[in-house]
């Protein structure tokens, strides 16, 4: 291959979400909620937590070693870490830097790079360019997120819906017309206040007052953020499709941010593709951030639902406000 007449793709993937399971029932104890309103509202049965003595960058090198077993490359291979996260083990050193020590990529630029949920999608995109220019060959992007560590487990109308979990993904150079054909970013930063954990960083440092307000837990409006996510997947989708003239009928696989079972299913119809051909993990893991995607992704491979020649149409959105779709040939 030479140095412009090649694609990239994904050639391996991996991921990994930790034993302890929380049930829906298990949440009634806790707050006044329901397993009916959970799952009528969010479709989330069960979620994932990690240990209080584990953080990120452990799965994290759960779900990366899986990626680069699977890419079948050699540890020396990967030269970049990009790690998704808004849940790093610390502000830095970065979780990328943490994981390269951990998996010994001695050969890997390593950075973090915070998209919210949408930082899957804004990894691919990132490690694509870096890949076409020709600066970088093998890239590592790991989604990692153990949102259990800043969601305020008195309130019910966050703590319901998300868990723990990381996916993993190596993009590598690939034959001329397969890989990822077309990627669609955005940004609404107008959004911001729309989800947010308003302490911890600059704006209001740590301090006795920010912990006695909760400042250091999710805030969201939930309504708010359901509205512009069922708009905009279906915007972003159907961009990264026309800019390849395909449409929904061409899409063998869509796999969606799982943040809630109605939001699919909004996007899901107005989209009009076959809820047979939507990849969703969602009951099993509720919410867990930029992860559901890879995580998604992977489980759909390993499982042999995906194969050579097929469109996967990836499509997600969160905090910032962020958005990214990517239509991938398999
Ligand atoms: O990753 C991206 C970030 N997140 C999202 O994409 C989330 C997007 N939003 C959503 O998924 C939904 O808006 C939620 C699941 C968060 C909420 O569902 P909703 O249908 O929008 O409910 P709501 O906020 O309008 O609340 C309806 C009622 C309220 O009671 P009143 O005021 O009508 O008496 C809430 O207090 O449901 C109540 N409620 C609950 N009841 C039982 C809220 N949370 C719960 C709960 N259990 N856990």
């Amino acid at each position: 291959m030479d140095n412009t007449n090649f694609g990239v793709g994904i050639i391996g993937t991996g991921s990994y979400v930790p034993d302890k399971i929380l049930t829906n029932k298990d949440l009634e104890k806790i707050v006044d909620t329901s397993d009916e309103w959970i799952t009528s509202r969010t479709g989330i049965k069960e979620r994932r937590i990690l240990d209080k003595d584990k953080s990120t960058s452990y799965m994290a090198e759960k779900a990366a070693k899986k990626a680069i077993e699977s890419s079948g490359l050699n540890r020396e291979d990967i030269d970049m870490i990009i790690v998704t996260t808004v849940t790093p083990d610390m502000a830095f050193p970065s979780t990328a830097c943490i994981v390269q020590e951990k998996l010994g990529l001695k050969n890997a630029a390593a950075f973090d790079l915070e998209a919210a949920c949408t930082g899957f999608i804004y990894g691919l995109s990132v490690g694509y360019s870096f890949i076409k220019s020709g600066l970088y060959e093998n890239i590592l992007i790991i989604s990692a997120d153990s949102l259990s560590k800043i969601t305020d487990w008195e309130d019910r109308n966050t703590c319901v819906l998300f868990g723990d979990g990381a996916g993993a993904a190596v993009l590598s150079k690939v034959k001329d017309g397969r890989g990822l054909l077309s990627i669609d970013i955005g940004a609404d930063g107008g959004g911001g206040e729309l989800l947010t954990q308003p302490a911890g960083g600059s704006l209001k440092p740590a301090s006795i007052d920010t912990v006695k307000n909760k400042l250091h837990y999710i805030k969201m409006e939930g309504n708010s953020v359901f509205k512009f996510a069922v708009k905009i997947m279906v915007d972003s989708s159907r961009k990264v499709m026309r800019k390849v003239g395909m449409n929904i009928d061409d899409i063998n696989y869509l796999i969606p941010h799982q943040a809630n079972m109605r939001i699919i299913e909004s996007a899901s119809k107005r989209l009009k593709i076959d809820s047979d051909k939507v990849c969703l993990n969602l009951d099993k893991y509720g919410n867990m951030s930029s992860s559901s995607i890879p995580v998604a992704l992977d489980e759909a491979v390993r499982d042999g639902k995906i194969k050579e020649n097929d469109n996967v149409l990836l499509v997600g959105f969160g905090g910032g406000l962020t958005w990214g779709a990517t239509l991938i040939k398999w």
